[in-house]
């Protein structure tokens, strides 16, 4: 710390979260910086397993300030039922807070999407259905909600009664849906409103404060680095920036206050939604890592497609974003597997490639270059120490180590706070 930031390295559900939670115990913040109610971050502690979305993890050790910065995009009726879960569940949010410059996903930004999915029919995103392209945009075009205007009914009536005048004949003309009034949108969207009002803040002075003071403030990335609006597999990407500079626009914290930067990378790949995956393993491998990882999505219960750990894109984002140290999530998910693979590159129109091609058209015509390892059949959710670790799974850290060019500080080995090998040090 003081400030360090986590990030996924691959299509997003890397254990972002539980990495946050792992080393929420040393901060005094814990911040969101981008996205909303898409993320599903699940933290197991003790027998409680809370898949969180709108709410950073740090919420799980009382007294810490958990704030949502103004990058993020805030669902307030899913806000409220998140929130009446988790107090129900004795969780306290006195330390809570949303920025008042944070946008406000409105029940026409869920209909918007909702038709744009289907209009686009076999190219559609495969998207959470959590309004992120039609709220983002919204936000770009000066359109937006932003939690200040819930204050007052007026004024949130005003700003929806402007976006309408936009929406309106969008939803008549483009897509054949009637109008929607000012009136039920509001009523909608008001309980919620006066619900967070107590949490609404200008969080980014006191977040700049406290970095000044030098508190430590762990920032907690949500979605990936592959789909980042600017660096991912664009147009299969969210609408906001996962990556770590999305951390300074997304909390107004400056970008030399940043201190340290770790990706977290699951030990192989997963993705939800539509789009190029060169190391898919459409086939028995990739149904034996989604069910022994139970890899079906928190957020909308989609069964996530599974391949190989891509290196390429792990190197591509480490790279990209500066990573200083990697967190390696879910090790042990691959304790039944012999051999192993692992993508160290690409074969692409005759060429050897290393680094993910921006282009994605290009992207989806890259065949995977696989290095072959021995598994370890044998468990890994023991260990406590890399010592512990069997030695073709300490081989296959080292692949991942030397392939990326970054020291492993983080290896989880199972989904209880315990079950993970962290390196003295490697955090500070
Ligand atoms: P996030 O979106 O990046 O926070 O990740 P998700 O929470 O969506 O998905 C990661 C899943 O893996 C969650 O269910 C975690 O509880 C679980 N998990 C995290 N680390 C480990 C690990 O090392 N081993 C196992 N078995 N599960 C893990
Ligand atoms: P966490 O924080 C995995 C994916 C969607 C889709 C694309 C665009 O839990 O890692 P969106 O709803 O954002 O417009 O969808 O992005 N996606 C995620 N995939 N984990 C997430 O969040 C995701 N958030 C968005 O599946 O492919
Ligand atoms: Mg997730």
């Amino acid at each position: 710390m003081p400030v360090t930031v986590v990030f996924g390295m691959q299509w997003g559900d890397e254990g972002k979260g539980r990495t946050v939670d792992l080393l929420a115990a040393e901060a005094d913040y814990v911040v969101r910086y981008s996205g909303g109610a898409n993320a599903g971050h699940t933290v197991v502690v003790g027998d409680q397993k809370y898949a969180l979305r709108l709410v950073p993890s740090g919420i799980l050790y009382p007294g810490k300030w958990c704030f949502m910065g103004g990058g993020t995009a805030i669902d307030p009726v899913s806000l409220v039922s998140e929130m009446d879960d988790l107090i129900a569940r004795g969780i306290d949010f006195s330390h809570y807070r949303v920025s008042g410059s944070a946008h406000v996903v409105m029940p026409y930004h869920k209909l918007l999407e909702q038709l744009d999915e289907e209009r686009l029919g076999s190219r559609r995103i495969g998207t959470t259905a959590r309004a992120q392209g039609p709220l983002y945009s919204d936000r770009s075009a000066r359109w937006g909600v932003r939690m200040w205007d819930l204050i007052d009914r007026e004024r949130l009536a005003e700003r929806v009664e402007s976006a309408l005048q936009v929406k309106n004949p969008l939803f008549q003309y483009a897509y054949g849906h009637e109008p929607l009034q000012t009136e039920d949108v509001v009523k909608e969207v008001w309980p919620a409103a006066e619900r967070l009002r107590p949490y609404v803040a200008q969080v980014e002075l006191t977040l700049a404060q406290a970095a000044k003071e030098g508190k430590r403030i762990l920032m907690e990335g949500a979605q990936g680095a592959f789909l980042d609006l600017g660096y991912g597999t664009y147009p299969y990407v969210t609408s906001s920036h996962p990556v770590p500079g999305g951390a300074c626009l997304g909390t107004g914290i400056g970008p030399r206050q940043i201190d340290k930067v770790i990706g977290v990378a699951k030990a192989y790949t997963s993705r939800v939604g539509a789009g190029p995956f060169p190391a898919e393993q459409d086939n028995e491998i990739g149904a034996h890592i989604r069910e022994r990882g139970h890899e079906y999505g928190t957020v909308t219960g989609r069964p996530r497609r599974c391949g190989w750990l891509d290196l390429a894109m792990v190197r591509t984002a480490a790279l990209l974003n500066a990573a200083d140290v990697l967190g390696i999530a879910r090790l042990d998910i691959l304790d039944d597997l012999d051999p192993i693979l692992v993508c160290t590159a690409y074969r692409c129109d005759g060429q050897e490639v290393r680094y993910v091609p921006s282009d994605t058209r290009v992207f989806a015509r890259c065949q995977p270059v696989y290095q072959e390892l021995p598994g370890w059949r044998t468990s890994t959710q023991e260990a406590r120490h890399f010592a512990e670790l069997p030695s073709a799974a300490r081989a296959y850290l080292e692949v991942i180590a030397r392939e990326t060019g970054i020291p492993i500080a983080v290896v989880g080995v199972g989904e209880r706070r315990e079950q993970a090998i962290v390196q003295p040090g490697a955090l500070a």
